[in-house]
């Protein structure tokens, strides 16, 4: 089986190649990333040297090398996790959410519809279903959820996922979706809620809060999304989505505060921030049917992943520390230096 794997140099994206490469010694899998400031090769450096893993540098919107990778490789699945994917950005520039989210997908199934294909799968998220309010704890997204989107981020996601049905329809392709929830774990980009805060509570640095911290997240550990999305290409059928995600709630202000307090620093280093504008109040995910029809459920509670997670910062310092040292520090500054 020959798999290629988009964004894999990214963060959920680097986990799936790891784990898919160690698990799958037969299988070949191809990592094809832009390495925008998001991506790192340095993520890659586990598995680079293993004989069933290549990397190519490549664009996902750029038809003519897509068409040339899928012409020599002739893949049987693609995992698609190439997008731009933090919603301050978004709201910053929306255009190339559009270009890379959308016109990305769009050349992908394009390719797949050409070349020929087992399975492709659309790595998407449970923002694409807005929000749900802070007062209905009753309330959980499910696969038969509305769209109905709130950021330029989600937006963009939303619209792929549509030309990923259309395309399963009108061409018959085998494709499948997953929606997740929000990951945290190892090679998360500091940009993100949980590293930038241990980065931050590391260098002694205050911690951005948006709004009250009020807003609430389902929170999975990367492995356990690693190991749905081995099930859904396996196993899942096609045409079908997933949601993925493990009733691990938590406000911002517990996430923050968690970690402070396992670092042993104060709370003081809170500092409350203009909110996100459009800021969506609460994920939560009903896993009922990745459960029910593939047997997932996950293995790893908040509690266990954010002290493995912290664990995994404190040994790999050198990895965040480049990334906050080059490039990222000017996005920083320009967001949070008047905020
Ligand atoms: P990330 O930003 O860490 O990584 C994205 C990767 O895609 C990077 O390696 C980047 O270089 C690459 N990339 C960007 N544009 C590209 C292009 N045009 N061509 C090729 N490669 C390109 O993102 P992530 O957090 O790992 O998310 C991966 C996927 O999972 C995304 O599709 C995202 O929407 C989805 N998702 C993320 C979460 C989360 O909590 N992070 C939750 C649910 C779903
Ligand atoms: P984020 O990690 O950006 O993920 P998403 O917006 O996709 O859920 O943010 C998680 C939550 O943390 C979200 O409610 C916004 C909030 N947040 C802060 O309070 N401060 C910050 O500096 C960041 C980056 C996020």
């Amino acid at each position: 089986m020959k798999i290629i794997v988009t964004g894999g140099a990214g963060f959920i994206g680097g986990n799936f190649v790891h784990y898919m490469v160690n698990k799958y010694p037969d299988y070949k899998i191809i990592c094809l990333d832009a390495l925008t400031y998001a991506g790192n090769v340095e993520t890659l450096e586990p598995v680079m040297n293993k004989e069933n893993f290549m990397f190519v540098k490549g664009d996902i919107a750029d038809r003519k090398a897509v068409y040339s990778l899928f012409e020599t490789e002739k893949p049987d699945v693609i995992v698609n996790f190439a997008a731009e994917s933090h919603v301050d950005r978004s709201i910053e520039n929306p255009e190339i959410f559009l270009r890379t989210n959308v016109i990305g997908t769009s050349v992908l199934l394009d390719a797949c519809r050409k070349y020929g294909i087992k399975r492709y799968h659309q790595v998407s998220t449970d923002e694409v279903y807005g929000d749900l309010p802070l007062d209905r704890t009753d309330l959980f997204f499910t696969e038969e959820t509305p769209i109905h989107t709130s950021s330029p981020y989600s937006a963009s996601k939303a619209s792929a996922d549509l030309l990923v049905q259309a395309y399963g329809r009108t061409y018959k392709l085998p494709v499948t979706i997953s929606r997740c929830s929000n990951n945290y774990g190892p090679y998360h980009f500091p940009e993100k809620l949980i590293p930038l805060v241990i980065a931050n509570v590391l260098n002694d640095k205050t911690v951005p809060v948006y709004g009250k911290g009020e807003n609430v997240r389902d929170w999975l550990y990367v492995e356990d999304h690693c190991a749905a999305i081995d099930l859904i290409i396996h196993n899942g059928k096609a045409g079908e989505v997933y949601n993925i995600g493990g009733h691990n709630e938590r406000t911002n202000l517990q996430v923050v505060k968690t970690i402070i307090n396992a670092l042993g620093k104060s709370e003081d280093l809170i500092t409350y921030v203009t909110d996100r504008p459009g800021h969506d109040m609460r994920y939560a995910i009903d896993p009922t049917k990745i459960k029910n029809e593939l047997g997932w459920e996950p293995a790893t509670t908040f509690d266990e992943g954010i002290k493995k997670t912290i664990k995994w910062y404190l040994d790999n310092k050198k990895w965040w520390e480049n990334i906050i040292s080059g490039e990222y520090q000017k996005y920083y500054e320009k967001m949070y230096s008047k905020r």
